[in-house]
């Protein structure tokens, strides 16, 4: 392992600060990883009136640190997250996914997403607003969508529903802005109807699972790059566990369950990113892209 303490933050401190980011959030911090605490954390030590990291991780140990904990959690995760993230996935769930998925639950009229990292909630919505949009039948539907992430800030920022012009010109189509959103002095608001379709909770994906059951649609995306292999393996687990046998799979551009298990497999011929079980019906009834 590399020693390369920096002025401010003390290897032995690196080290206990990296190893209670892993307990918490199961985010891996690597060994040249210093910048990345020292930077994340100054302004939380600034607002809480912690001089050195030494203090800081006394103040972690006490009874009743969580606040300060999970303002630390908050202040390493990365959320980077827009409306339709990628187009693609979301254009294949609208127009091959949804339509032979709503066919085969016509009996039970119930369908059941999650969003593991929701991150400010721009994922969760896009589906929230296309199924509105695309689907208006579903209206009568059992339908929910539940979504969640480490961070209490972006959960609280997902529930608020409400974006600035940047984050709404990053991938929000216009028809669903004029049709979905009011203005809000600066910003714009995501009407109740929408935001209420989803159930955000505050939540780490490893400890959510076993709340979960019979989900449809699973969206993994851009997460598991901070976990490390053993974690990875682990969810995937869970994923299989949770999903419906006939349910799907996303994952992000760059992702792929292959790498962690052998029980998912794309779609015939899809480059989207959107994976089924194995032991999902045969090739015959199975989605055609
Ligand atoms: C890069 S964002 C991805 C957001 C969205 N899925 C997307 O692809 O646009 C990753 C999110 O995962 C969340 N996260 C990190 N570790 C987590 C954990 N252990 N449990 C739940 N969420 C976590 C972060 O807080 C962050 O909001």
């Amino acid at each position: 392992m590399m020693e390369t303490a920096s002025a401010n933050l003390a290897h032995d401190e690196f080290v206990t600060i990296r190893q209670f980011i892993y307990d918490k959030a199961s985010i891996v911090i690597e060994d040249d990883q210093h910048y990345l605490i020292e930077s994340r954390l100054a302004p939380v030590m600034e607002r809480e009136g912690v001089q050195t990291f030494r203090h800081l991780i006394q103040q972690l140990q006490q009874p009743a640190s969580e606040p300060l904990q999970n303002r630390v959690v908050n202040a390493i995760t990365t959320n980077e997250t827009y409306f339709f993230r990628d187009v693609k996935p979301f254009t294949v769930l609208r127009d091959k996914v949804l339509p032979q998925l709503i066919e085969r639950r016509r009996t039970e009229r119930q369908l059941r997403f999650f969003f593991g990292g929701c991150s400010s909630g721009q994922e969760p919505y896009s589906v929230a607003m296309m199924l509105r949009q695309s689907f208006p039948d579903l209206a009568t539907w059992d339908l929910k969508l539940i979504a969640v992430d480490i961070s209490g800030e972006m959960i609280r920022r997902a529930q608020e529903g409400c974006y600035t012009q940047f984050e709404i010109n990053r991938g929000l189509p216009a028809p669903l802005l004029v049709k979905y959103f009011e203005r809000q002095g600066l910003h714009w608001r995501l009407q109740q109807t929408i935001r209420d379709m989803v159930e955000f909770q505050e939540m780490s994906l490893v400890n959510i699972f076993s709340q979960l059951a019979d989900i449809d649609v699973l969206f993994l995306r851009n997460i598991l790059i901070y976990f490390d292999e053993k974690t990875r393996r682990h969810l995937l687990t869970r994923v299989e566990h949770v999903l419906r046998p006939d349910g799907y799979l996303i994952m992000g551009a760059a992702e792929a369950p292959i790498f962690y298990s052998t029980a998912f497999e794309t779609l015939p011929g899809d480059s989207s990113n959107i994976f089924c079980p194995k032991s999902s019906p045969p090739n015959s009834t199975r989605i055609k892209l």
